[in-house]
């Protein structure tokens, strides 16, 4: 079996001695540009269109990331990319959720116990004892019940705030108030009302593009807050920058951008109400990726069926 590998910006060295540790009879390369030999699976994070252009018969592309917007981008802008009968399979979890979970329980908390008034006080050397948020009225809303938003959503429900969840289809969670339907439907606009901290962990389609705008933080009681760990193409940035300066929200966390990495002189540096983390609330953990990798090829070499497998029409 052979297998192209692909990752920007990376030591390729550790992960094709990983692969080929856990795959001992594969056929392992890094692609090039200019490589056209015939592979049967391809494992890339963000990978150029050049790499797809000779591999008419790839049985599956795995994405080394739970997000498939970069791969299906490449498909959007010009149809016929991605070899027809090729599987696209993404991340599922692999090391994620717990980070992930952290990064938005950690958000929660600052937000919760007004850390993020003390740095301003501090800046200005006050002291002013502030109130706490009341922990029963501090509602959480997370956007996107998948495998990350479900394990966050369960994870920021322990620290003994109310929790809710909105996803496309409906779904039962235990101790998760969930709704279900389309965005800015009634449903979407039920689940706003009364969250304080808004947490989007939605796969970037064209449905879910730009749905952090002016018209969602209206939907939410005044002063709330935004954390946003999913992509930058969910948010409108000028929205969130009117939104802060008229109060509708407090503060927002954010950890990825439209134009990654945030450029020298974007607003946002400039803003202390906003939280920037450069796109690391949940990175791809080498030795439990491959292993997820490894197995699920293995399986499709044995005609099996696997998880993970991308509807590319939705989106994710
Ligand atoms: P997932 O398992 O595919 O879950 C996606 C969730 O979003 C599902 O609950 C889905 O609803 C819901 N959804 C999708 N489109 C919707 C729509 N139009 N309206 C309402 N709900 C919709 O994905 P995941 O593994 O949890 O990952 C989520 C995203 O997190 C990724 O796509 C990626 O962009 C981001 N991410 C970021 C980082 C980082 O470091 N910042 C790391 C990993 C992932 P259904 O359940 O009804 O289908
Ligand atoms: C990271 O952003 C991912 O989608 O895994």
């Amino acid at each position: 079996m052979k297998i192209l590998f692909w990752l920007p910006q990376a030591d390729a060295t550790a992960w094709l001695d990983g692969l080929s540790r856990a795959l001992p009879g594969a056929e392992l390369r890094a692609w090039q540009p200019g490589d056209t030999a015939p592979a049967d699976y391809a494992v890339v994070w963000h990978p150029p269109r050049e790499l797809f252009a000779t591999q008419p018969d790839l049985c599956a592309v795995f994405n080394l990331g739970a997000g498939v917007d970069a791969i299906l981008a490449l498909e959007r802008e010009s149809p016929g990319t991605l070899p027809r009968d090729a599987l696209l399979v993404r991340l599922e979890d692999s090391g994620m959720a717990p980070q992930m979970a952290e990064y938005v329980q950690h958000a929660v908390l600052r937000y919760l116990r007004r850390f993020d008034e003390y740095t301003l006080q501090q800046a200005r050397r006050e002291w002013h004892v502030l109130a706490p948020h009341p922990l029963e009225t501090f509602t959480v809303g997370v956007l996107g019940l998948g495998v990350l938003g479900a394990h966050v959503a369960r994870a920021v429900a322990s620290l003994g705030v109310p929790v809710r969840g909105f996803s496309r289809s409906a779904k039962t969670l235990d101790g998760i108030e969930t709704f279900s339907g389309e965005l800015r439907g009634p449903q979407f606009d039920a689940f706003l009302a009364d969250v304080k901290v808004l947490v989007n962990l939605l796969p970037a389609t064209p449905d879910t593009e730009n749905v952090l705008d002016a018209r969602t933080f209206g939907k939410l009681p005044s002063g709330a807050y935004l954390v946003n760990v999913a992509r930058g193409a969910h948010l409108v940035e000028q929205d969130l920058v009117d939104a802060l300066a008229n109060g509708t929200l407090s503060a927002a966390t954010l950890d990825v951008f439209n134009h990654e990495p945030l450029a020298d002189d974007h607003p946002f540096w400039r803003e202390p109400r906003i939280t920037i983390t450069p796109h690391s609330s949940a990175l791809t953990l080498r030795e439990e990726a491959i292993s997820q990798v490894a197995d699920k090829i293995e399986a499709l070499a044995r005609g099996e069926t696997v998880s993970g497998i991308v509807n590319t029409a939705r989106g994710y």
